[in-house]
Formats: C-alpha cells, sequence, structure tokens
C-alpha cells in the first residue's frame, strides 16, 4: 500500500490527549503518516518513519478535516435579496423556505445535482472532509425522495428532513402535512437516508407534529437529529433529548432547563453561528452550553436563506469572536465535535487508526483560523489518504 509522510508540520492537532497536549492533543515539530486510507504513525518529524511520498510542511500546522454536519445543499436559486431586506431591517421568518422549495420543483434533476456539486467542492476547499446534506426544499414525496438520491452521490451523511415547513398546497393544513409525511415519505425515503431531522419552530412545526415525524423515522431505522430553539424558545431541544438525537443543531434561544437536560444526554449541540450573523439572530450561550458540560459542535449551515456560507473557518472566527468560544474549543467542535454529532468514530481526529481526513494551513498553528478572519488559509486537504485540493 502507498504510504504518505506529511514532516516538519509546526502545530498538529490530534484531538487525542494521549498523544499531544490538553484536549486538542497538540505536538509541536510533528510528523503523520498515512497509507492509502488510513492514519498509520503520529510522533516527532524527526522520528518519522520513510514513505513512498514526503510532503515538507515547511512549519505549516496541520489540522483534521472539518466534519461538517449540518447543510441544505439540495436546493436551486438563491434569495440575495430577501437577505438584503433583511439587512435593511425585515424579520427572518420560517416562510422565506417556501421560495426555495418553489425553485427546487422548478429545476431538473442535473440542476440539482450541479448545485450539490459545487457546493460540496466549495466545503472541501475550506477544509471540510465529510459533509452532511440535508433534503427539504422539495416537500413531495417525489421531490424528497430525488433530493436524497441526489445527495447520496455525494456524501453518506444524507438526511431526511421531511418536514422543513408546510409547503403552500398544504397550508394551514401541517397536521396532513405530517399524516402524508408518515405514511408516504418517510416509507418510501428511508432507505436512502441515514438520518431524520425536522424544523421544530414558530411557523414550521410544533412539539406534537416534530414527534410525529421523528418517531416515523425513528421506526424505519432512521436517527433523529432536530433544528431547534433556533429562532424562539421552544420544545426541540427537550424532543430531542427525550428521542435520543445524535444533535440539536441552532440551540440559539434555550433556558436553562433546556441545558440541564442537554448536559444529562449524549446529544451533541450543534452551534450555526454563521445562520445567527445572516439573520441578525441572537447567538447561542455558548459559554453557559460548554461551561455545563454540553458537547458542542459547529457547522456552517449552508442554506439560500439563512447562512449562503460553507466556510466552516468563517464560523470558528465567529464562535471565537462573538460566542465566547476558546480557539481551541472552536477547533475541537468543528473536528471532534462533529464527529460527535455524527456518531463516527473514524474521522475528528488524526491518530493511528482513523481515516486519513487532515487539512494544512498556511499558518503555524490552529489559531491562526479565528485569529485571520476571512483569510483562505487551507493550502491542502487530504481526505480519505488522497489529496484533494492543494492551493
Ligand atoms: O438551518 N431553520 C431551518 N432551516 C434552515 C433555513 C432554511 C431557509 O431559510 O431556507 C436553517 O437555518
Ligand atoms: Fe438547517
Amino acid at each position: 500500500m502507498p504510504t504518505t509522510a506529511l514532516t516538519d508540520i509546526g502545530t498538529l492537532v490530534t484531538n487525542d490527549p494521549a498523544l499531544g497536549d490538553g484536549p486538542l492533543g497538540i505536538r509541536r515539530d510533528a510528523a503523520v503518516v498515512f497509507d492509502d486510507k488510513t492514519v498509520v504513525w503520529v510522533g516527532d518529524s524527526a522520528a518519522a518513519p520513510a514513505a513512498d511520498t514526503g510532503v515538507d510542511l515547511g512549519g505549516r500546522a496541520v489540522l483534521p478535516g472539518f466534519v461538517e454536519t449540518h447543510s441544505h445543499l439540495v436546493f436551486a436559486g438563491d434569495r440575495a435579496e430577501e437577505f438584503a431586506a433583511r439587512m435593511a431591517g425585515r424579520p427572518y421568518g420560517a416562510g422565506g423556505i417556501r421560495t426555495t422549495i418553489e425553485a427546487t420543483r422548478a429545476a431538473t434533476d442535473e440542476q440539482l445535482a450541479a448545485n450539490v456539486a459545487r457546493l460540496m467542492d466549495e466545503s472541501l476547499r475550506a477544509g471540510s472532509t465529510t459533509v452532511e446534506c440535508k433534503s427539504g426544499y422539495g416537500q413531495t414525496v417525489a421531490d424528497e425522495l430525488r433530493s436524497v438520491v441526489i445527495a447520496g452521490r455525494f456524501t453518506d451523511e444524507v438526511t431526511l428532513l421531511a418536514a422543513h415547513v408546510p409547503p403552500p398546497e398544504y397550508a394551514g393544513r401541517a397536521d396532513d402535512y405530517v399524516a402524508m409525511v408518515c405514511a408516504e415519505m418517510i416509507p418510501l425515503c428511508a432507505p436512502h437516508a441515514r438520518w431524520i431531522d425536522v424544523f421544530c419552530e414558530q411557523g414550521a412545526f410544533d412539539r406534537e407534529q416534530a414527534h410525529a415525524v421523528l418517531s416515523a423515522g425513528i421506526a424505519h431505522g432512521l436517527v433523529p437529529r432536530v433544528h431547534g430553539n433556533q429562532l424562539h424558545q421552544g420544545p426541540g431541544v427537550q424532543l430531542a433529548v427525550e428521542l435520543g438525537a445524535a444533535s440539536v443543531d441552532h440551540v440559539a434561544h434555550v433556558s436553562a432547563a433546556d441545558i440541564d437536560a442537554l448536559a444529562g444526554s449524549e446529544t451533541v449541540a450543534t452551534l450555526l453561528p454563521g445562520a445567527d450573523f445572516c439573520t441578525r439572530n441572537s447567538y447561542p450561550d455558548a459559554r453557559a452550553l460548554l461551561d455545563a458540560g454540553v458537547t458542542v459542535a459547529l457547522g456552517a449551515d449552508c442554506n439560500p436563506g439563512t447562512s449562503y456560507t460553507t466556510s466552516l473557518p468563517f464560523c470558528i472566527a465567529l464562535a471565537v469572536r462573538d460566542l465566547r468560544m476558546t480557539p481551541d474549543e472552536a477547533v475541537w467542535a468543528a473536528t471532534a465535535g462533529g464527529a460527535q454529532a455524527l456518531r463516527r468514530t473514524d474521522i475528528g481526529a488524526l491518530r493511528p487508526g482513523v481515516r486519513a481526513d487532515a487539512i494544512a494551513l498556511d499558518a503555524p498553528s490552529h489559531l491562526h483560523l479565528a485569529y485571520r478572519p476571512g483569510v483562505p488559509l487551507i493550502s491542502q486537504v487530504w481526505r480519505g489518504g488522497v489529496l484533494a485540493y492543494s492551493k
């Protein structure tokens, strides 16, 4: 098997405390060796074993590839004008999703797939080596089915967002829509997805409706994740914990009881500060969550409505500046935290045995991700041992 050695790494983030300092397991002057898929050796650069290919990183930082756990890439059109109106003072509401539903229904499969390909490539160049992808802009059986099938051409982490917002033909009849989702959409789409998701929010779906959708998904072998507490306090967090969801995402408006429930659970809180930035929503209280012992992940939430960015480096900068996470906490959340939110142990770290997903920065340490906001620092990306991007 061909091997590759990355040597002369200035700062290596392993996310394994047994391999280095602190929770990030940081090593200086380090090397990583991988075979065609898997990390086989981590240690001092001077002691690196010989490999078929050597890459001298000249003191650059190396991190595990980012694990993007929340994105909505199967859509058509954009909502730049809605964004401009929002920046002029119009509030964001769940109803804007219907604009994208209309455009998505009108698009061909090829147009939708081309859009996913474009955004997957953009994510890769921003350092994401695993990208979850949701459906949710079809909201008919046929359109959700083609959305999960198209997503599955690009990632194994496919989420059926069966109930995003009641579509126009179900206006005022959200219960009927939920009944259709449970009886028809989920049975047909479940074989093409790993996760079931619902938008539990005022103007979208209430607790009872969200519970019905998630339970139907679970009955068909899907694992729940929830859009919860994005715009208002509500039942999303508690529902996610009650149903053993892998993650509850947004979590911008929570009570002390919500934080307690998360802290005593296996459910990850995935924070999406790009969405709060682009909607002028309040940011989540990351400090309260972290200080209570909640596991926190960071996602970019790429979608045409609330967060049209694929950049986890940008979200790390927001998390540090505005959510008051430390740079180490933010980097952990975008890598190991994401892996936990996807219940994966083979990604999100750099230690022997994991998938060889690594990024090199044009910078000597991971701190520069927050310290140099808006600068494209990703110089190389290896995915599964293969050089997938180089500046
Ligand atoms: O994660 N909150 C619901 N879903 C998306 C927004 C969708 C849209 O506005 O198109 C989100 O923010
Ligand atoms: Fe979302």
